[in-house]
């Protein structure tokens, strides 16, 4: 974690995401308050669809963002919370059973009944990111979110059991171990983009919340409170940038800036097409091309549509697409685009809206913004998950320290 002196203790979420790398720096006051108090914000080029594929260039963009976010929050950088994401990602559903020992549900037995679920699932190539309770049964009790205390004789509980590529894994630590620093836990970026933008409200009726980025659509499901359902779709706005620079026959630089400053997802049902031209650079860079909007507008439909189409194959193939009253929420960099709740709720059928980082303090200003949410919600799920209230360093708790330490072992 951040270091100084005569501070509230704090975290660090190091977002490395396939178009930014960015490190979000907060303060955790003793009530439970998040105070961003520093961002860091460096391009990335080290990375494929979420994945590392070049150690140095990522150690650079790091290197980059911790220092920039040293710099504006004054706090010395030595330990992060690190997101995991990418199309190696698999969540599934498990059970587990365990009798009770004491007659009486202890933490023990969360713990026990938690690993029994696990055992079941786990191929050996892959590492366990996150096993998460979703309820628990004690002897015919359903649906309980805390047993601890409750008497009886057997204890059950549903989990959502989150594996990634042991490779991937440990890629990560290793850049973040190059540049300096050490991290503490990572966490699926769908699991902390959840926890920045959705309101508890939101979790209990039923939502999907998904991040939208520039190389991956990740995808997370709530219902009655807990995680039910996750997934990663490896298609992002990178994608959209070569789709419009191959259609318009434009560079990609160009493409991106146009997809930024004039792209929309889909035409209102009362708008018409607008005959409207952009001068843009051509591929030669000799003549400038005068592109139509209407044009533009088509081609990221296109690509739009193809996208939510999968999502919502996939949300009807797990049975869950009736179950989200609450509808989608859209983050991450490519929700920008504009009418992108308008076309989500045309193919999903469900209401829509954009997520910003919500309930921290501080840098609003800059934080208040879908890019941002994956690195707040890293630093909201450590606060809230391990270090509450907690001088900085604590982090490195049993349960956090074991899972790392694994893949730190296998791998130094
Ligand atoms: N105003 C905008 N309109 C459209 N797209 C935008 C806008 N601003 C940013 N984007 C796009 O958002 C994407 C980057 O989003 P984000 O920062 O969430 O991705 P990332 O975290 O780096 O990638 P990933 O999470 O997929 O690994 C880029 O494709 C960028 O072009
Ligand atoms: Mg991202």
């Amino acid at each position: 974690m951040a270091q100084k002196k005569n501070h509230s203790p704090t975290v660090v979420g190091l977002d490395i995401g396939t178009t930014k790398v960015s490190v979000v720096v907060g303060e955790i006051n003793p009530d439970g308050e998040i105070k961003i108090v520093g961002v860091g914000n460096h391009p990335s080029h080290g990375l494929k669809r979420g994945v590392v594929v070049n150690i140095e260039k990522t150690v650079e963009s790091i290197k980059n963002a911790i220092e920039e976010a040293e710099h504006m929050s004054g706090h010395e950088i030595n330990e992060v919370i690190v997101g995991i994401a990418g199309g190696h990602i698999k969540g599934m559903n498990g059970h587990g059973m365990v009798t009770l020992r004491e007659k009486e549900v202890t933490q023990k037995d969360i713990e026990r009944v938690i690993e029994s679920a696990n055992a079941l699932l786990i191929p050996a190539e892959r590492e366990i990111i996150h096993a998460i309770a979703q309820e628990y049964t004690v002897d015919r009790e359903r649906g309980i979110h805390d047993p601890i205390g409750i008497h009886g004789l057997k204890l059950e509980a549903d989990v959502h059991i989150i594996t990634g590529d042991v490779t991937a894994a440990r890629n990560i630590i290793k850049c973040i171990e190059t540049s300096g620093t050490s991290s503490v836990d990572m966490v699926l970026e769908q699991i902390a983009s959840s926890e920045a933008v959705l309101t508890q409200d939101e979790k209990e009726i039923g939502v999907a919340m998904i991040d939208f980025g520039g190389g991956t659509c990740d995808i997370a499901a709530f219902m009655n409170g807990s995680l039910k359902y996750t997934e990663s779709i490896t298609l992002g706005g990178d994608h959209l940038d070569r789709d419009i620079a191959f259609g318009l026959s434009i560079p990609l630089p160009e493409a991106r800036k146009l997809k930024e400053n004039h792209g929309v997802a889909t035409l209102k049902p009362d708008e018409q097409p607008s005959d409207e031209r952009i001068e843009v650079r051509s591929a030669s860079g000799h003549v400038p091309k005068n592109i139509l909007k209407r044009d533009l507008a088509t081609i990221i439909q296109l690509r739009m549509e193809e996208i939510f189409m999968l999502i919502r194959k996939e949300l009807l193939k797990q049975g869950i697409i009736g179950m989200l009253p609450a509808g989608v929420v859209l983050t991450g960099g490519s929700s920008k685009i504009k009418e992108m709740t308008t076309l989500v709720e045309q193919v999903l059928d469900m209401p829509a809206r954009i997520g910003i980082p919500r309930d921290v303090t501080g840098l609003t200003d800059i934080i208040t913004d879908p890019i941002y949410s994956t690195g707040v919600g890293l630093v909201k799920y450590a606060s809230l998950n391990e270090g509450l209230g907690v001088p900085a360093g604590v982090l490195k708790q049993k349960n956090v320290f074991t899972k790392m330490k694994g893949w730190f072992n296998e791998f130094f």
